[in-house]
């Protein structure tokens, strides 16, 4: 038997790391790690990081810094902490964090972690030899052998559960390091992804959010087997899916407007576990600068697939990703961005001041926006997008809906749901709601979240 030891994982980014920190951990427990809450006496730390935006991957050198402190005290208790950075960042400049920060032990890329544990054996070995150093054992390669196919059945640890089912992405956007970073676009297959579904349910999940840097690109082995390279799109593993016994909610982000199909809009009307809300990056309202990001859609495109999802499913709720200053973008580029906004009507969504990326296609152009432009064009954007968030959530007060409780609120007797247009609603109840869908009424409406009073804690089948 192994002996005991700590493991502490730092998240940064995207939900696919979040999905990753969590496998990671899978992973390693054969080994005898367990999760602890802090890093300061574990036994082994893994901080997993995002490449997509400069201060993102900025934080990662502080951050080993402050770890560097806790290692060395460890080295001097004659203990060892073993360091390794993963994720994206790792996967970019992997030699680089080796060179800045050389007592990190390992480093390891996303398609790489499945190796974890004879790395972690090599880097023991390697520690005996650099006397408390860092053992610079490093994988950021893209293996032949699948990394799911090594992974074993992940431990959920909630009611709502993430499921990857796509990795990588292959459409470029000029402004993005994650075709880079993550590689190319792979799909699991169909079987793969129900057997993972059926183990998150039987282990407490009623809310499954498929994830893929580009989700809805999704085209995996169909289960029926043969060499004929069948394959499935997504709207045909929604219907899948919900077919499971248990399953209440389904969701899947981010998609891409390009792949966003008839089938995977008409599944938003058919299947009542699918939920009305989607996450759909437009990133500007401008035809000339969506086509410099070479994004391979218009305006028009995307407002005509929010049309004919609305059609579908009138009380959707959309989300978007939004860029402010992407290299060239006018005065009129971000009006017709502020335009879009206002015609469409967001729920909730992201925005981000560009940030160039090494590496990437538009850090190579002129004509850079200067920051205080930016920064005056993103005040601007939120401020409409914060409006917007408000009356939607204000416009839900008084009604009745489906909550999902998922968490424990921060304060005493207080629990944490989502509704299912994925808006986060606390109500004054015991943790005797976690895991339940309850119905609740909606008594207070403000810029992030609802507060709510349960009507009946017992499950509803449709939301409201
Ligand atoms: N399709 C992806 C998008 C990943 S990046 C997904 O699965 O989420 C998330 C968002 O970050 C993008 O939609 C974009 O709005 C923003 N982003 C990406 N690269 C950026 C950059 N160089 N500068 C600023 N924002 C960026
Ligand atoms: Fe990046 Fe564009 Fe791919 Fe999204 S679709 S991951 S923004 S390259
Ligand atoms: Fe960041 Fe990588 Fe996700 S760059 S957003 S962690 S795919």
């Amino acid at each position: 038997m192994n002996q005991r030891k700590k493991l502490f994982i730092r998240t940064y980014g995207c939900q696919m790391n979040v999905y990753d920190s969590a496998r990671m951990a899978d992973v390693l427990a054969p080994l005898g790690f367990e999760a602890c809450s802090a890093p300061d006496d574990a036994d082994m730390v893994i901080v997993n990081t995002c490449h997509i935006r400069e201060r993102a991957s900025e934080k990662v050198f502080s951050e080993l810094g402050r770890l560097r402190e806790h290692k060395d005290a460890k080295n001097r208790r004659g203990e060892a902490m073993v360091l390794a950075v993963a994720g994206c960042v790792a996967q970019a400049e992997g030699a680089e964090i080796i060179r800045r920060a050389p007592y990190v032990d390992i480093v390891v890329g996303p398609q790489a972690y499945h190796r974890l544990p004879e790395m972690v054996a090599r880097a023991a070995r390697a520690s005996g030899s650099t006397g408390g150093k860092g053992s610079g054992v490093l994988d950021t390669e893209f293996p032949v052998e699948p990394k799911f196919d090594s992974l074993p059945l992940p431990s959920n640890n909630g009611p709502s559960a993430f499921l990857s089912i796509q990795e990588g992405c292959d459409k470029f956007c000029t402004f993005c390091v994650v075709p880079y970073t993550r590689g190319a676009e792979f799909s699991r297959p169909v079987a793969d992804i129900l057997r993972e579904a059926r183990h998150l349910v039987a282990h407490g999940a009623v809310e499954i959010t498929l994830l893929g840097q580009n989700v809805n690109a999704y085209h995996g082995a169909a289960p029926d087997g043969g060499d004929d390279g069948a394959t499935w799109g997504l709207a045909r593993l929604l219907y899948a899916l919900a077919e499971i016994d248990g399953v209440e909610r389904l969701r899947y982000m981010t998609s891409h407007p390009r792949d966003m199909d008839d089938e995977l809009i008409r599944a938003h009307g058919e299947i009542d576990s699918v939920m009305p809300f989607l996450h759909l990056p437009v990133q500007s309202g401008s035809d000339r600068i969506l086509e410099a990001m070479n994004r391979q859609h218009s305006v028009d495109d995307y407002r005509r697939i929010i049309e004919r999802l609305r059609e579908t499913r009138p009380d959707i709720a959309l989300s978007s990703d939004f860029i402010v200053g992407f290299p060239g973008e006018s005065d009129a580029d971000f009006a017709a961005t502020m335009k879009l906004v206002r015609d469409i009507g967001f729920a909730q969504a992201f925005s981000f001041k560009y940030s160039p990326r090494p590496g990437t296609p538009a850090a190579m152009l002129e004509r850079q926006v200067a920051e205080p432009l930016m920064d005056s064009r993103l005040a601007e954007l939120q401020s409409l997008l914060g409006e917007q968030q408000l009356a939607f959530n204000r416009a839900k007060l008084g009604h009745t809906m489906a909550v999902l409780f998922d968490r424990d609120g921060r304060k005493q007797g207080q629990a944490l749901g989502k509704t299912p247009y994925l808006q986060s609603v606390y109500v004054e109840a015991g943790a005797a709601l976690r895991g339940r869908i309850a119905a609740v009424r909606m008594v207070g409406a403000y810029g992030v979240s609802l507060a709510g009073e349960v009507v009946h804690p017992v499950e509803l089948a449709v939301a409201s």
